[in-house]
């Protein structure tokens, strides 16, 4: 059960952040895999991830908190509360698509950074515990699944499973997360934190469009990935003719056309994306033998994404007696819709309406580290706007006001969930 401290006219006015500092380590990470653009790539335990953690971990050393690291390479800082017991969490993640920008994920934790200097400096302790934690390969471009890190946290993936998984480039996270010197000694799963807050860009366009400042986040969606692989057949591009084709190729362009109108058909929060497809042998004149591709879909309502993954497995099944080809599937992810903990929703809502600011409830489009969180404690969102909805795209932006305004209810959320003394 979730009690909040600040009750009615006599408790102290809301303390805010620095946005001037968040913003200034929020340049200074973005330098680490810096990419044209103003973006990032910081792929999950490549040598930019390990030199993003260690800057991060330096800032953690210097505010004084206590640092670990567990077997998978999530990272928790602690400071201590009047009190022992389980701390209020905050967190997210810092690697980056390869194509990513400078606040996806950093932004929870530096934030969190925020959260813990402004106290120091302000003076005020609380009766909790607070934690800030960074957790591992969230994105799951380089090795599905995404959320692994806090999926191991919760128990959600065993540890063995996570550091076998092969990424794109054939390397295991073993090796990859051993080279960056990050594979710590904590257990897994975790410590069952009192609360999860989690603060992070909406990556998508609403809160821009209608004018506010803070998403209260009620939920996240469904997430489904699916690796596609297609075998035809190799031939001369000018002698075979098109009766006589099995081209993995056509099948690939067919499937990914066939995910867009499987989500267009369905209409309400179905989305269907084809992110990547890698052809073999990838040549001029050559019909395209094998092609490996993923399709991603997402809903916020389970059965209308089961429905979706039904249809794209008739659509394979088409496609394969279409064209001639054998089509396998391999699973790599697989996560329900997750309802966050209505306590702390109000919560959020009530920090930000102290604070002046205009909000709205909305569900995430994207997949976060507080879904997983959220099968362990009482767990809550806070969303700010992503300029133009755009978000794994060296382009994301959110301006320092909303960053700030976001950190702020963040705070003032935790301050509430472990107690003001
Ligand atoms: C991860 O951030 C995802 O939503 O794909
Ligand atoms: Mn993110
Ligand atoms: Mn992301």
């Amino acid at each position: 059960m979730i009690e909040s401290d600040a009750a009615g006219s006599s408790a102290p006015a809301p303390l805010r952040i620095s946005g001037e500092r968040l913003t200034a380590r929020l340049n200074a990470l973005a330098e680490i895999g810096a990419i044209e653009g103003d973006g990032c790539s910081r792929l999950a335990f490549t040598a930019e991830d390990g030199r993003g953690r260690d800057l991060v971990v330096t800032w953690m050393n210097d505010l004084g908190l206590e640092v670990s690291t567990d077997g998978i390479g999530n990272t928790v800082a602690v400071r201590a509360g009047v009190e022992p017991g389980p701390p209020v969490m905050c967190g997210s993640h810092i690697d980056t698509v390869a194509t990513g920008g400078r606040f996806d994920g950093n932004l929870g934790v530096l934030a969190g950074l925020e959260v813990i200097e402004t106290l120091d400096a302000a003076g005020v302790e609380t009766t909790r515990p607070l934690a800030v934690a960074f957790f591992s390969n969230e994105e799951g471009a380089r090795f599905p699944p995404d959320m692994m890190g806090s999926l191991v946290y919760v128990g959600g993936m065993g540890l063995e499973e996570a550091l076998d998984t092969v990424g794109i480039d054939g390397t295991t996270v073993a090796e990859e997360l051993e080279a960056i010197g990050y594979r710590g000694s904590l257990p897994s799963p975790g410590p069952v934190p009192h609360a999860y807050v989690e603060l992070h860009i909406e990556q998508g366009p609403v809160l821009d469009i209608e004018g506010e400042t803070i998403g209260v986040v009620e939920g996240v969606q469904g997430i489904s990935w699916t690796e596609v692989t297609i075998e035809g057949q190799s031939n001369h591009a000018g002698t075979t003719p098109m009766s006589m084709r099995h081209d993995a190729g056509l099948a690939a362009a067919a499937v990914a056309v066939g995910v867009r109108e499987i989500a267009s058909s369905m209409g309400g929060n179905q989305v269907g994306t084809c992110g990547m497809i890698d052809l073999h042998p990838n040549l001029v004149n050559v019909i395209a033998q094998r092609a490996v591709m993923t399709v991603d879909l997402r809903n916020t309502d389970e059965e209308a994404l089961v429905r979706a993954e039904s249809a794209l497995s008739e659509l394979l099944d088409r496609i394969a007696s279409e064209e001639g080809v054998t089509v396998s599937t391999r699973r790599l992810a697989r996560f329900e819709p997750v309802e966050f903990d209505p306590n702390v929703v109000d919560l959020v809502e009530e920090q930000a309406h102290r604070l002046g600011l205009a909000t709205r409830r909305m569900p995430s489009g994207a997949g976060h580290d507080a879904q997983m969180l959220a099968r362990l404690c009482p767990t809550g969102m806070v969303f700010v706007p992503s300029v133009d909805g755009v978000s794994h795209n060296p382009a994301e932006f959110t301006s320092e006001a909303d960053l700030e305004a976001g950190a702020n209810v963040l705070l003032n959320t935790m301050v509430a969930l472990a107690g003001r003394v």
